[in-house]
């Protein structure tokens, strides 16, 4: 719709790819950041932070990684240098308000019960509608001033590792008040500066309550600052399948992982009766690429030494998105005593001195407890709608990921996106062809199906998610079957989703962002 006025929020990773293909389509987006810069999550890290995916996969397809950085891992501020250069290429910085934080975005237009009977997104089956508009309010951060904008389109990118902690919960009077020491979160100890952060970890005991890559990176620091004197206990729910590097047995993951024949191995949403008849006659396959996997995971940490061998399969580590790298010589310190692995199972809880576990009567003495227990991105997705009607709509079922149509569009809340919510294992790379499909669907390429029929392809996925991610299903993530994903997204702007040369290129060559630079 010529003129349309489309508001993005957020300018991380996501917010600039929208802001970019947005503009390619001739829209002017204005950009709402509530921070002064751009980069999002990458802004600031703890000291440690590097890029876990590997740099060929995790970069825009128009706008390779500088020569200038050679490490397959890049550390944040390169990946940070990288995503500003990208933003200032494209011009895109003139777009943003910065220090802008949106309050909350309202919908103006039909009554909630018109909404609730139409059989096509927004009532037309359009991005846009003639009658309907977001409101969205937002705060000045520096004066303190609210503002109130009038906007055709919303794309809604503010991130899910970010802002809103997940916070255990604990029954009363054995939360973190009754204890004598502090209690952070991880957000907060990466947002100290470097110098500060290993000060204040300095000389104390430290509990770092989580097991993916947050507390792995916090645990490794706080060894670093406090060594055998002073060792730092994880406290741990679940094993997992933490990797020390992407070439099990020398062989890279990603041919086992990130190919088409990999994904002929697992059951698909929407799958037709050959593929599904071929996943489970190749099922014994699939179980011996994870076996094989996890035995060179299990022999190169020692798990098994240490206690850490998990109960599930790595294929429903890297279906769930769960891809953390171990840092170097992790184990050297467990081994050595540094650091101090204790497994805490469901539940603990705080006392005056420390923590209780597993209901033990003798609690483990700590000064400072991190936890690194991850972020609730359902609630942040959540919160940013003023009324209810929508707040429900977006968290749909508590017992099913939150409903988006190609991980991009909720079938009953219209004229709205959502970028960067579900997850693959190259975050950038999806962000992208997300962007893309969307900036498609705003131009006119292609038109959206049925409510109905969004709403059964959403439940397949959800069914997909179940089955292949267990109990992490609400992490939305796509990674294991990341190209089924992009050639339904081709498939809808009329791209020819294959996209090798040859018949076993195209089976088992790895996909990533460059194989879609040349549309
Ligand atoms: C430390 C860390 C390392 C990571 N490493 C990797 C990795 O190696 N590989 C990988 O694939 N993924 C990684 N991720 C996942 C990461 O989230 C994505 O890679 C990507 O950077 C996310 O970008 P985003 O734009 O979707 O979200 P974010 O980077 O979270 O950006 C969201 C932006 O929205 C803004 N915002 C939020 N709410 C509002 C509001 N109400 N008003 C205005 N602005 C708002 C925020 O200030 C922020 O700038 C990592 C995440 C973290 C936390
Ligand atoms: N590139 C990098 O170096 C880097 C650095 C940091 C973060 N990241 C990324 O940022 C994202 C967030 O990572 P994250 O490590 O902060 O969070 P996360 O991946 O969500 O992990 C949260 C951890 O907290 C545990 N946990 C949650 N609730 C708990 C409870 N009630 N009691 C005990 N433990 C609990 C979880 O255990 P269970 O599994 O048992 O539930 C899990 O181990 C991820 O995508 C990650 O890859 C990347």
């Amino acid at each position: 719709m010529e003129g349309a006025q489309v508001a993005i929020i957020g300018a991380g990773i996501s917010g600039l790819l929208a802001c970019k293909y947005t503009l390619s389509k001739g829209f002017k987006p204005i950009v709402f950041e509530s921070r002064s810069s751009i980069g999002g999550v990458w802004i600031k890290t703890v000291e440690t932070t590097k890029l876990q995916t590997p740099k060929p996969f995790f970069q825009f397809c128009d706008y390779p990684w500088p020569e200038s950085v050679t490490e397959d891992f890049p550390n944040q501020h390169q990946v940070l240098d990288y995503i500003d250069s990208y933003a200032r290429h494209f011009d895109l910085l003139k777009h943003i308000k910065f220090d802008t934080k949106v309050l909350g975005i309202e919908y103006e237009g039909p009554s909630e019960e018109e909404m609730e009977s139409w059989s096509l997104w927004g009532g037309n089956g359009e991005p846009f509608a003639s009658k309907g508009k977001w409101k969205v309010e937002v705060e000045d951060t520096q004066c303190h001033s609210n503002q109130v904008y009038i906007v055709d389109f919303v794309i809604l990118c503010i991130g899910r590792f970010s802002d809103v902690p997940n916070i255990p919960e604990f029954p009363p009077n054995k939360g973190p008040e009754a204890f004598h020491g502090n209690v952070i979160h991880s957000m907060e100890y990466a947002a100290l500066d470097y110098k500060s952060a290993a000060e204040f970890v300095k000389g104390k005991q430290v509990t770092v309550v989580g097991l993916q890559k947050s507390a792995l990176d916090i645990a490794m620091e706080c060894s670093d600052a406090n060594g055998l004197e002073k060792p730092c206990t994880v406290l741990y729910k679940t094993e997992h399948w933490n990797v020390p590097d992407y070439f099990p047995w020398g062989f890279p993951l990603a041919y086992l992982y990130l190919n088409r024949f990999s994904e002929l191995l697992v059951h698909k949403p929407g799958e037709g009766i050959l593929l599904s008849l071929l996943a489970t006659f190749l099922s014994p396959l699939r179980w011996a690429i994870s076996k094989f996997v996890e035995s060179h995971i299990k022999n190169k940490l020692r798990l098994a030494k240490y206690g850490m061998v998990p109960e599930h399969g790595f294929l429903q580590q890297i279906s769930s998105c769960l891809i953390s790298t171990v840092p170097e010589k992790f184990y050297d310190r467990v081994e050595e005593g540094s650091i101090i692995l204790k497994k805490s199972g469901a539940n603990f809880s705080f006392c005056q001195e420390g923590v209780l576990v597993n209901g033990e009567e003798t609690p483990l003495k700590t000064d400072l407890v991190i936890l690194a227990t991850g972020f609730n991105g359902d609630k942040k997705l959540k919160d940013i709608f003023m009324s209810s009607f929508f707040q429900d709509h977006l968290a749909g079922s508590p017992n099913a990921a939150v409903p988006l149509y190609r991980e991009c569009i909720h079938p009953r809340i219209p004229q709205l996106a959502v970028i960067g919510f579900s997850e693959s294992v190259s975050n950038l790379y999806t962000s992208e062809i997300r962007c893309r499909w969307l900036s498609e669907l705003l131009a006119g390429t292609f038109k959206l199906p049925s409510i109905k029929e969004m709403e059964e392809d959403v439940k397949k996925w959800d069914e997909y998610l179940k089955n292949y991610s267990g109990q992490y299903y609400r992490r939305s993530c796509i990674g294991a079957l990341h190209i089924w994903y992009n050639d339904q997204l081709c498939k809808d702007m009329g791209w020819k989703p294959k996209r090798k040369k040859g018949f076993f290129a195209e089976l088992f060559e790895p996909y990533g962002p460059m194989d879609y630079a040349s549309i």
